[in-house]
Parts: C-alpha cells; structure tokens; sequence
C-alpha cells in the first residue's frame, strides 16, 4: 500500500527551494502497484531516487503543516510537545532517522537538544538547508541509510523517527540494531509508522478505504513498478504489531509505550490514506517508545 507519500502522477511544476544551485527532474515513471518481495537494495535503489522526485512536491504539500521547525508524529497532527515520548531533550544528542527536512530535529534543537538529521534522499535534505537558512536553527544531516548509520557506538541518548525510514527498509532487524549500536546504554527510542492494521484496507482516504480487503499477516511489501522498464520504482514495507515488539526485543530494547493517536474532533486535513472518515474508526499511525537496556 501506497501510504499515498509518494504519487502516481507526478507533479510538472515543482517548487525550487534552491533557484539555480540545482534542479531535478520531478516527472516519474508511470507506475503500477502489486505486492512482491525486494530486498533492502532494491529498497534502496528505489526509493531514494523516489523520495528525491517527490521532495518537492512532499514539502510543499506538508511542510506548513509540519511547521519548519514543528515536530508532529503523524497525519492526526500530534505533536512531541503534547506527546513528549522522547523525554526532555534539552543537552542531549539526538539522531533522527529518515529526518525528510528536518523540522523535527530542528524542534528539538529549540529545545536545547544536539539533533543530527540523516536521510536517504539528497533532495529532501536540500529542503533542510532551505529550511536552516529560512530560520536560523541549524540542523547538521547527512545522507545515508537507516541500515548503515555512519556513526560510532554509543553516540546518542535518543534516536527517533517520525515516519521516516523504518517502513522503506527491507533489512528491519538489522536497521534496529544499527539503532541500538549508535545508542548509549539506556538511550531512548521513539519512531511512528503507519499503524500496521491499516495494511488491511484499501489506501484510501473515503468509505472505501474502511472495508478490509488484504491480509494483516502479509508481509509481502506493497511495491510500484515502472511500467515501462519493469524496474520497481518504490517499496513499502510491513510488520504487525507482533513482529515489532520482536523485532524491538531482539535488538534489546524495552517496550514502554504503543501510543494509537484518536483523530482529532476538528481535524479535517487528508494526507493520502489517512482522514477523518477512517481516522474516527480505525488507528492510522503507531508510534512506538523504548528504552535499550539490554545491549
Ligand atoms: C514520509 S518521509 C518523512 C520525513 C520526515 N520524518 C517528516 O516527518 O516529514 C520518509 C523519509 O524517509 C526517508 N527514507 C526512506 N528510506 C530511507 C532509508 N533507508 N534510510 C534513511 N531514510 C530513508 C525518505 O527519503 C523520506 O525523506
């Protein structure tokens, strides 16, 4: 299932947030959706360039929502500061994992954190020096993979992920414990990702969106294929609720908090999949809290 983060149609007339430093080429392929097995390289191959495309059009579309330097956990628009899973940040190190633009390590960073961005995508990372300039708060970021974090042991009090990475990799168990490697001991682990029972349901925001229809215990990723090259073009991944508390388990984590945000009653906004005729019936996002104590 497209979360619907990333289009069919691709937009023709991308904003340009760097005018003439560079421009990419926003028209994708033609797609078709199925569900087939890829590996955490073809993951990779797929959707860093797709999240490259798409930035534009993401940031334009989502960025006033998410605030340049908000930091909000999902479509249902609950924010860290009514949340606070991550614990007081101020004087910590802080990695964000999938950080898109970085509005959310640029909030912790107003609250007195040390955030550090990292994402696939070099365009959605150009966005973060757009934002950077545009407000004063810096985030320093890198590109690289949620699978190989190019940080030593031991580096951060609290990684976090809000949408980010997690659901793109194939490799999850080994993305976690790249999570528990840079973490110090006790550090915190806070991430969202679509709430995995939506994984039942069509991807779609209207009544029809409200009739199961696919297996929760299919793990098969839900995958675009280019329909002229045949080369898969993006990947979604899914885990059950189950597979995510082994999955933390296993990298020595303790599970503390499985928080299922309600659909605000005067929330109307739609993002892809999620709006308030489904939110009002069924959980679009989990977000997950944990703290390694077993490394
Ligand atoms: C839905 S966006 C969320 C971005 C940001 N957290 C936000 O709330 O706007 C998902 C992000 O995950 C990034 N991503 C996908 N696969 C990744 C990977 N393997 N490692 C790191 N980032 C990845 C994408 O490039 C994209 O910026």
């Amino acid at each position: 299932m497209n979360q619907a983060l990333s289009p069919v149609v691709r937009p023709e007339a991308p904003i340009d947030p760097f005018g003439a430093i560079e421009t990419i080429d926003t028209t994708g392929p033609v797609v078709r959706a199925e569900r087939r097995s890829v590996s955490e390289a073809d993951s990779r191959r797929a959707n860093g360039p797709d999240w490259d495309r798409y930035a534009d059009e993401y940031q334009a579309t989502h960025g006033p929502f998410l605030g340049e330097a908000g930091f909000v956990w999902g479509p249902e628009g609950l924010t860290e500061a009514d949340l606070g899973i991550l614990g007081d940040v101020s004087g910590k190190d802080v990695l964000e994992l999938g950080s898109g633009a970085c509005q959310c390590s640029r909030w912790v960073n107003t609250r007195g954190g040390r955030a550090i961005g990292m994402d696939l995508s070099g365009r959605q990372l150009q966005h973060s020096r757009r934002l950077d300039e545009q407000t004063g708060v810096v985030v320093p970021a890198v590109q690289a993979t949620a699978t190989d974090l190019p940080f030593a042991a031991d580096s951060f009090d609290v990684v976090f992920c809000s949408f980010g990475a997690l659901q793109f990799v194939s490799d999850i168990a080994h993305a976690v414990a790249e999570t528990a490697r840079v973490l110090r001991p006790g550090g915190r682990f806070a991430f969202s990702i679509t709430h995995p029972t939506r994984w039942m349901f069509p991807d779609d925001p209207g009544p029809e969106g409200l009739i199961a229809a696919q297996s929760y215990w299919d793990r098969t990723p839900y995958v675009e294929v280019d329909d002229e090259t045949g080369e898969v073009s993006y990947v979604e991944h899914h885990r059950t609720l189950g597979d995510w508390v082994a999955i933390l388990a296993g990298a020595g984590f303790r599970i503390t908090d499985l928080v299922e945000p309600e659909w605000p009653e005067d929330h109307e906004r739609i993002w892809g999949g999620w709006s308030r005729t489904r939110g009002l019936l069924t959980p679009g996002t989990a977000i997950f809290g944990a703290d390694l104590t077993n490394r």
